[in-house]
């Protein structure tokens, strides 16, 4: 393989109004700034990784329009091989995001261009799936896009990376396609049908029957992050004893959280496509999604190599 990874997906313009408190249905409320950041799942992953030092190739649609050329952009300056990414006959997706003082959002996307990639797309990238080492999914794309690129990631021997984003019940196929499942808490919870998810403070025994739960679903390993709490690894292929990791948070100053589960999975993908066990890629990823919520806005914000590598030998920010 050529050790690289492919990320087949969306590309959103973030349209962001920063606010005190989000506003409740039916309630306005006044914004304190705004911003036009590049974004989507897919590109923001993209990004990260290849922030991290991965040679990464990204597929997807945008439009013939600024946003467009904004998004190409700051992918392809970020060294993300953008040749797959195809102008469509529609308009760039956009996300309309609010974050508030404390830099929690809230998110509505529109697919635009998003929603013109196809198993076409997947086939016409057939080459670059065929060298990678990872391939990198979302579903902010549709799930019969999702699914060919699934196959094609393990017909060609690729770890298949799956975050599970924004949630949607997903075919047991692609379950089954599957390497990695990165989710967070809501996700898990909605996944396992309303499970209770322990959160940070669950003991072991509790994590343990998640572990089971998704298991009994088809997800072997599977990675579940808690915001500001930490992450915890869910790995039913590691001997025993091994199988549950918790990985304690880094404390940081978060100004907004937009982006930061990309800023795990692409750092995830990141580590995985250079050989790092998965409980070491949680932990690499960890460092790199929190870096992520300290700057405004999301590829921006994303750290490189040294920033995370700093954290990770002092142990703290
Ligand atoms: O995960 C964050 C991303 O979700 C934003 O960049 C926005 O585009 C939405 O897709
Ligand atoms: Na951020």
């Amino acid at each position: 393989t050529n050790g690289g990874i492919v990320v087949v997906g969306s590309l959103n313009a973030d349209l962001t109004i920063y606010c005190e408190r989000l506003p409740l249905p039916g309630e306005t409320v006044h914004g304190n700034g705004f911003a036009v950041n590049p974004g989507g799942k897919s590109a923001n992953q993209a990004v990260a990784a290849s922030r991290l030092g991965a040679r990464v190739r990204l597929v997807g649609a945008v439009g013939d329009d600024s946003n467009g050329r904004m998004l190409l952009s700051s992918a392809s300056g970020a060294g993300v091989d953008v040749r797959h990414v195809r102008t469509a006959a529609a308009e760039t997706g956009v996300a309309v995001i609010a974050v508030d003082a404390a830099g929690e959002n809230n998110i509505i996307i529109s697919a635009g261009a998003n929603g013109t990639l196809a198993p076409a797309d997947v086939a016409a990238a057939a080459d670059a799936i065929r060298g990678a080492a990872v391939v990198c999914l979302c579903l902010e794309v549709g799930m019969e896009t999702v699914l060919a690129a699934a196959q094609a990631g393990h017909d060609a021997g690729a770890t298949v990376v799956l975050n599970l984003s924004p949630y949607a019940e997903i075919p047991q196929q692609l379950a089954d396609l599957t390497d990695v499942l990165l989710v967070n808490a809501h996700e898990a919870s909605q996944f396992l049908g309303s499970a209770e998810i322990p959160g940070s403070d669950g003991d072991a025994g509790d994590w343990e029957a998640v572990r089971l739960r998704f298991a009994g679903r088809g997800l072997q390993q599977v990675l579940v992050t808690l915001g500001a709490n930490g992450s915890v690894v869910l790995d039913s292929l590691a001997g025993t004893g091994e199988q549950l990791v918790q990985i304690a948070p880094i404390r940081v100053n978060a100004v907004d959280t937009t982006g930061a589960g990309d800023a795990f999975t692409g750092a995830v993908a990141a580590r995985l496509a250079a050989g790092a066990s998965l409980a070491d890629a949680a932990a690499f990823a960890s460092i790199a999604a929190a870096l992520a919520t300290t700057k405004k806005g999301t590829q921006a914000a994303y750290p490189d190599e040294d920033d995370v590598k700093r954290v990770l030998t002092a142990g703290a920010v």
